[in-house]
């Protein structure tokens, strides 16, 4: 036995479950890797040093590394700036250059010649070029003790002052972010590029096969990638788009390997995982089962019911609302499998049993009692509000972003305000103001369908008066309600066939025309009117609360991971996920997804053919993938006579971590993170080592996707395949 595994099993049976963690559970630091990770690695597999991960000095894999458009991650696998992430990481892009003519989303899409990769205007890919520990300098002279928001105001300042100083001249930007609950901060200097090009993209029917049914679930035969390259200036520096830019040269770019993955085998995760809360009191795990997921679900059900309907109904619309649908479906199955999963895992009762036993240590000693004995109780007073707030905020946030035409009339307000001043505003700004306004509604109107928004708007605002207590609903509403007595349906077809904001003509019209005499036509505007009054009535109501309770919140969590810290003082603690660059590891692992049920951690093309239903979108088998089926012409990418598709491991990772590159023991690309297994999704809360599994694309399905089936095999020229 391992010594980590050995002081872990202590701290399991001295401390009880709870507190303790799994050997695979963890989102580490890169820069900390050396210090904490490293040993526990190589007796896992890894035949790298902490070096090859992150190192300022020399190229290392960070270099390869990107966060892509703000929510996923990608990685170079060439030193042509040639990027793999998952399909539905660019499935905005490869939707934004489908029409029904060229429909890349059914069809696919391959450049076939650079001359052929599509532009794709505010897309961006960050780059970290290094990070530091910066905890002194934000935290030296603050006090738990002064009052949390000026407390909050100083930390504030110092990060700002910080940022700025880091990339003075360089062109870089920085960025400061807490650690452990603002027990420490790190300072992240980043490259940002702006010139990303659509490469390559399977048909849908391989790119997200299984669709919205098999999301988050095992097994998965998934071919979620698209390519994506960084083109750079002749500096090699980021520039806007340009005819003239040239690929980017990365410092660094993953081999890719043929060898495969077989249970047991070392994986790595390198990527950019968003947020996980592993920390927090019993308190938040009720809020968040009990009351905001919940509700959360029911609204989005209903969404997904008015635009599941629509989009079978009429394939424009299929096109149109396919990625807003995705995105609605997807929070909305995590939520169902993360209230189940805390429910079988009884997170509550866990946290419960180990506050208690925590208060226990802290009653038993009188300076523990003054630091930290208030507060388990402070924050059970704190949640009794923060439920209540953050439910209001969370759900009417989701009401109005629901509907469409409220969504649009938002959009206005910046050109409103010019003409609010008294003098007339700089023809200069207007103009700047009203094109960037036109390029927002081509999108938006490219993708709107009036009829289905209708039933939204009258199914939001229905849901909206259901559920939150009158003294929470918007005035504005509470006037359209009783107007109509609260019967939507019927007033939204002349609604919408008035407004401005629900037709592009009558839009593109009235912002060519837009002046201060535009202001009167919009005052009348309902979608405007309840755009505005929502969220004053927000920010007056509601917000200002909230954020004084989370406030107070953050500085609670602050002492309460202290004093987590201080009690299991032999564990080593993991960061929650905050965005910032982070490593997992673990194995290839199958599991039990309940009694004498056994997942095996590898699928392969067969599980596709047996899928098969042409009558089902999501489940169509595109025909030159069942005759490469049928001939078993799997190139040297299948192995034994079958063809990999997707395998799951112990990381552990959450959202954000999509596209993130799966690395083998030597440091060679095996896989792309997409996904979680259902059992264990609740694990941006509570990792299960029995359940929470990472779903993977087995990197040899890409290649045999490009190569075998699109015969776009040129792309593997340009990477380093290791046999
Ligand atoms: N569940 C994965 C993630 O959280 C994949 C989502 C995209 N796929 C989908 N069918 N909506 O992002
Ligand atoms: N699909 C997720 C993403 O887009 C990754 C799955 C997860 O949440 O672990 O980042």
């Amino acid at each position: 036995m391992n010594k980590l595994l050995f002081i872990v099993l202590i701290v399991f049976t001295v401390r009880g479950s709870y507190a303790s963690t799994s050997p695979d559970e963890g989102i580490w630091i890169p820069i900390l890797i050396e210090k904490y990770n490293i040993k526990l690695m190589q007796e896992k597999g890894f035949r790298l040093s902490a070096e090859d991960i992150y190192s300022v000095n020399r190229a290392s894999m960070k270099d390869a590394v990107v966060n892509f458009n703000r929510g996923c991650t990608a990685e170079f696998i060439s030193g042509d700036g040639l990027l793999i992430t998952n399909h539905h990481c660019g499935y905005g892009q490869i939707q934004d250059h489908s029409t029904l003519e060229n429909d890349y989303l059914t069809n696919g899409f391959w450049a076939m010649s650079r001359d052929g990769e599509l532009p794709n205007p505010g897309v961006t890919v960050t780059l970290l070029k290094r990070m530091e520990d910066v905890t002194e300098k934000v935290l030296q002279g603050i006090t738990d003790e002064m009052p949390a928001q000026e407390r909050d105001k100083l930390i504030s300042s110092r990060i700002a002052d910080l940022q700025a100083s880091a990339v003075e001249g360089t062109g870089y930007s920085a960025v400061v972010r807490p650690f452990f609950m603002g027990n420490q901060y790190f300072l992240f200097v980043n490259e940002t590029f702006r010139d990303i090009r659509l490469v390559g993209a399977p048909p849908s029917a391989i790119g997200k096969f299984g669709g919205d049914t098999d999301n988050w679930v095992w097994p998965r035969h998934t071919g979620d990638f698209s390519l994506f390259r960084v083109y750079a200036g002749k500096n090699n520096k980021p520039a806007s788009y340009s005819p003239d830019n040239v690929p980017y040269n990365p410092g660094y770019y993953f081999p890719v390997s043929l060898k495969g993955v077989n249970e047991g085998a070392f994986t790595m995760v390198f990527g950019y995982p968003g947020t996980t809360s592993e920390y927090v009191p019993s308190y938040h795990i009720d809020m968040v089962k009990n009351h905001i997921n919940p509700a959360m679900v029911g609204i989005r059900a209903k969404k997904l019911e008015i635009i599941d309907k629509a989009m079978e109904s009429d394939p424009l619309i299929r096109i149109q609302y396919s990625s807003k649908k995705a995105g609605i479906s997807n929070s909305w199955k995590k939520w169902i499998g993360e209230m189940q999963g805390l429910e079988k895992m009884n997170t509550i009762g866990q946290k419960q049993e180990y506050e208690s036993r925590l208060t226990e240590w802290i009653g038993s000693d009188n300076n523990r009692k003054l630091r930290y004995g208030d507060i388990l109780p402070a924050y059970r007073d704190l949640y009794e509000g923060l439920k209540e707030y953050t439910l209001i905020n969370n759900y009417t946030s989701e009401v109005f972003n629901g509907i469409e035409a409220v969504v649009m009339a938002r959009r206005i307000y910046e050109l409103a305000s010019l003409y609010r001043q008294d003098q007339a505003p700089d023809a200069q700004i207007v103009m700047k103001t009203k094109e960037a306004i036109s390029e927002y509604a081509a999108g938006f109107f490219k993708d709107y369908d009036r009829e289905t928004d209708q039933q939204l708007f009258a199914a939001m605002l229905t849901l909206y008066g259901e559920t939150l207590d009158t003294k929470w609903l918007s005035p504005e509403y509470l006037k359209l309600k009783k107007l109509t007595g609260g019967d939507f349906n019927s007033i939204a077809p002349g609604l919408y066939d008035k407004s401005v904001f629900t037709d592009q003509q009558r839009f593109d019209s009235f912002l060519k025309k837009f002046g201060r005499s535009s202001l009167k036509k919009l005052e009348k505007d309902p979608f405007y009117r309840l755009a505005v009054d929502v969220s004053s009535f927000l920010s007056g109501n509601v917000l200002p609360e909230l954020s004084r309770m989370n406030s107070e919140r953050q500085k609670l969590n602050k002492r309460y991971m202290t004093a987590q810290m201080e009690y299991d003082n032999t564990r080593i603690f993991y960061p929650d996920a905050n965005s910032t660059l982070r490593v997992s590891f673990g194995s290839v692992k199958g599991y039990y997804s309940e009694d004498a049920v056994y997942f095996k951690p590898v699928s392969t093309l067969k599980g596709i053919i047996e899928k098969d239903n042409p009558e089902i979108y999501d489940y169509n088998v595109p025909a030159r993938l069942k005759e490469l089926y049928a001939k078993s012409d799997y190139g040297r990418y299948g192995r034994n006579g079958e063809m990999p598709v997707c395998f799951i491991a112990n990381n552990h990772t959450t959202g954000g971590n999509s596209g993130s590159p799966v690395i083998n023991a030597d440091g060679y690309l095996i896989g792309i993170n997409f996904d979680r297994a259902w059992e264990g999704v609740a694990s941006d809360l509570a990792f299960n080592p029995e359940q929470s599994r990472n779903i993977s694309l087995d990197i040899r399905f890409a290649l045999f996707i490009i190569d075998k089936f699109a015969g776009a095999g040129y792309l593997l020229d340009e990477m380093t395949i290791i046999e």
